[in-house]
């Protein structure tokens, strides 16, 4: 099999690059990636190009990028490109109408002109964010109402349903998959969880939104890409996929978690105004999965919490690298007076 796998120089998607190279050593990937200042090549340093893994520079909203690609013959794309950080999306959302919805309308238009000849499978990832949020009780099913609250997520919907539009449509093989936070290595410390660790590991205060009590159910990254690769290979066409960790948890949970682990004082938590339409709280459904495709998590919040500790402690030369410059702006600009 030859995939294109968009934004694979971001978190999830190296990660999943990573994987999936693994357990397919006959497989190819080609990773286009434009490199924003979330997507690092040095995420992917491990990797040297081979006839296994091509790497190239491109935006996945330029359509004749695009084509050129997918005429050259792939038989996936798994479509993780996005602006994917909700604050970034309250300060400035344009970025993400341009990559999340335009991108991937340019991606889906690119796969229509090779189709019915070539039957490119075509997963995209999407995000538990899409439903908005929850009471004290209840779970997200695939069957949810989309009901979105940030920019952020407004433009994930919008993906989602032209996704689904072009497989009502057009008959593309789509998949959709929703999955809740991830966490472990190489994600960029703008998320709570490697802020958290990463700030710590300096001394720097924890920034915690509200009073810290907004709920979000976490998955280590390993487990989110079993799931696309299962989803992949075996997944059924124009269906939508929930996928989620079995761990929810208030954020100030998590932060205390981070602290005792690395043996730092809770003083150095510091609640901060909140985040606007803040969701209060995600929990993730996913027995569909878990029936007809015989997927489930398989890492537990604190076996994933002590390993992605234990990479970051690890790897204090990626992410001082990343902490200095416009990163140094950003976090000025998000918590100087918070
Ligand atoms: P990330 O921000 O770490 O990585 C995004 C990658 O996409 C970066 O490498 C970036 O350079 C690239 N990119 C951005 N715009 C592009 C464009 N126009 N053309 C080509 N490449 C572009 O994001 P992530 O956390 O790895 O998330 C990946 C996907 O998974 C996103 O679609 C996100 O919505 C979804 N998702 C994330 C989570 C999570 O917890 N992180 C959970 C569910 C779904
Ligand atoms: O649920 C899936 C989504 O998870 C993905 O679609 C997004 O791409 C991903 O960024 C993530 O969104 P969140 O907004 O939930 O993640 P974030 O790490 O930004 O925040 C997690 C929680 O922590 C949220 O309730 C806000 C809070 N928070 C976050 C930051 C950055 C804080 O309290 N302090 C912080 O400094």
């Amino acid at each position: 099999m030859k995939i294109l796998v968009t934004g694979g120089c971001g978190f999830i998607g190296s990660n999943f690059i990573r994987y999936f190279l693994d357990s397919y050593p006959n497989d190819l990937i080609i990773n286009v990636d434009k490199l924003t200042y979330a997507g690092n090549l040095e995420n992917l340093a491990d990797l040297s190009p081979s006839r296994r893994y091509h790497f190239i520079r491109a935006d996945i909203a330029e359509a004749p990028p695009m084509e050129a690609i997918l005429r050259e013959g792939v038989d996936a794309v798994v479509n993780f490109a996005a602006e994917s950080h909700v604050d970034r999306s309250i300060e400035d959302p344009s970025a993400f109408m341009k990559t999340n919805v335009f991108g991937t309308f340019v991606l889906l238009e690119a796969v229509r002109k090779v189709f019915p000849k070539r039957q490119i499978r075509f997963v995209h990832i999407s995000t538990d964010e899409v439903y908005g949020s929850l009471g004290e009780t209840g779970a997200f099913t695939e069957e949810t109402s989309l009901a979105p609250n940030s920019p952020y997520s407004a433009s994930k919907t919008a993906a989602d349903m032209m996704v689904r539009a072009y497989h009502q449509t057009y008959g593309l093989p789509t998949f959709i998959t929703r999955c809740s936070n991830n966490f472990g290595p190489y994600q960029f410390p703008e998320k709570l969880i490697p802020l958290l660790i990463s700030n710590a590991i300096e001394d720097k205060e924890l920034p915690i939104y509200g009073d810290g009590m907004h709920v979000r159910d976490w998955i280590y990254v390993e487990d989110h890409c079993r799931a696309l690769d299962t989803v992949l290979h075996h997944g059924k066409e124009g269906e939508v996929y929930n996928v989620g960790g079995r761990s929810e948890m208030p954020n100030l949970i998590v932060a205390k978690a981070i602290l005792e682990r690395l043996g730092k004082p809770h003083s150095l938590l510091r609640f901060v105004k909140d985040r606007l339409g803040h969701d209060r709280r995600y929990a993730m459904d996913f027995s569909k999965i878990e029936r007809e495709l015989g997927w489930r998590p398989s890492v537990s919040f604190e076996e994933g919490i002590s390993r992605t500790i234990e990479w970051y402690q690890a790897h204090q030369e990626w992410w001082r690298k990343i902490k200095t410059g416009e990163y140094l702006k950003y976090y000025e600009r998000m918590y100087g007076n918070r």
